[in-house]
């Protein structure tokens, strides 16, 4: 059996960092926040207590999400961020000292205290990862399994599908469409907000076809992009694209409900999917899904997941933003468009 002692651990950890950055919510936003909604000060960092590790984060994730628990009233199944307390999200770290035997220093964890440099917690609040498992730390926060449950539980996706994604260009929708492909989708479609976008979509991540949102009505796009229909929609965004998505659904289409960017841009609420006569007419299933109900299937995800990177089947996308006091512009330009892929913040060996 293992016992500690917190005089017996002291020696163990001697040199522990004094302070640390982190961000609070400074004041709830009505609409679109903007940075003087964050406030990022210097902390005293906590020495593990007994049961306890100290964790140096390594990157943070950014989740467009994230406003909406800057907001409140979001029906996620999380609590809101509240004011003048510190945030959270996904992060990856270190532990850097460990008065718990289960974790020991230089293992790598992921966790839900990012927005700090430093997070002192319950052991059992930290899950050891492999650090061998992917070429750096901050693969481990990538939304891919997001991707797998919306099309593989939410859409029931078969083999033969022609699937339409949305946000095509970002963390979960360019995972969701090489994933569709992976799986046997017949054809896959996506839309972007600009050129450069739409091109990295076909000339990088294999979409079979891309269009640009702002060019014109979005059904008349996607009519045009899927001449015979489509049987399953993945969706980021709502608004116009899930009313075209409907338009242009075949009979039994499904669509997976993954997220509300337009709702997270414009900071109020969306139209909504429109007259619903053509989800009954054509008898579509719209599903919302959160990745939290389906855990159990990080495991079966996983080694699909590191085999197809392996064999250089699927691209991994990623934008690096650096530090702490970057974080709070980047998510707000993330949900702006600025970036492809997954957006993280590298916390520790960051310039500046
Ligand atoms: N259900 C879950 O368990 C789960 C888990 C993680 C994330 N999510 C949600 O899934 C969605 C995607 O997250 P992500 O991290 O992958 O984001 P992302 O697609 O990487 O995020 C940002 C992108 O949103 C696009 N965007 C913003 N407003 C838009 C609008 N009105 N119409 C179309 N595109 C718009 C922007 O690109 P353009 O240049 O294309 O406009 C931007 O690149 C978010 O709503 C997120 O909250 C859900």
């Amino acid at each position: 059996m293992n016992s500690f002692t917190t005089s017996a651990l002291t020696p163990a950890f001697p040199v522990l960092p004094r302070t640390g950055l982190e961000t609070r919510l400074a004041a709830r936003p009505d609409g679109f926040p903007t940075p003087a909604h964050f406030r990022t000060v210097t902390t005293a960092v906590a020495a593990p207590a007994p049961g306890q590790v100290l964790v140096r984060n390594l990157f943070m994730s950014l989740d467009p999400g994230m406003l909406l628990l800057m907001s409140g009233g979001s029906h996620l199944p999380m609590p809101r961020y509240e004011v003048g307390e510190v945030m959270y999200g996904d992060a990856v770290g270190e532990v850097v000292a460990s008065a718990d035997p289960t974790l020991a220093e230089g293992d790598l964890v992921t966790h839900r205290l990012g927005w700090r440099e430093y997070a002192v917690a319950g052991a059992e609040t930290f899950r050891r990862v492999d650090e061998r498992a992917y070429p750096s730390p901050s693969m481990h926060l990538g939304f891919g399994l997001v991707a797998y449950v919306g099309l593989m539980e939410a859409a029931g996706l078969q083999p033969g599908d022609t699937v339409f994604v949305s946000s095509a260009a970002g963390a979960t929708g360019g995972l969701a469409g090489q994933i569709a492909r992976l799986k046997g989708a017949a054809r896959v479609i996506g839309s972007a907000g600009s050129p450069e976008k739409v091109a990295h979509l076909t000339g990088v991540l294999g979409f079979d076809a891309a269009f640009d949102y702002h060019d014109g009505p979005v059904v008349d796009r996607l009519h045009a992009a899927a001449p015979d229909g489509i049987d399953v929609y993945f969706d980021n965004v709502g608004g116009e694209q899930l009313r075209a998505a409907i338009e242009v659904m075949n009979v039994h289409g499904r669509i997976a409900v993954c997220g509300a960017l337009n709702r997270q841009r414009a900071g109020r609420p969306d139209d909504g999917p429109g007259d619903l006569l053509s989800v009954l007419g054509k008898r579509l299933t719209i599903r919302g899904f959160t990745l939290f109900d389906h855990l159990d299937l990080a495991p079966e995800f996983g080694a699909q997941f590191r085999g197809w990177l392996r064999e250089g089947s699927l691209v991994y996308d990623e934008t690096v933003v650096d530090g702490l006091p970057s974080a709070p512009r980047a998510l707000l330009d993330l949900v702006g468009g600025r970036y492809t892929g997954k957006t993280v913040v590298r916390l520790a060996g960051a310039a500046g």
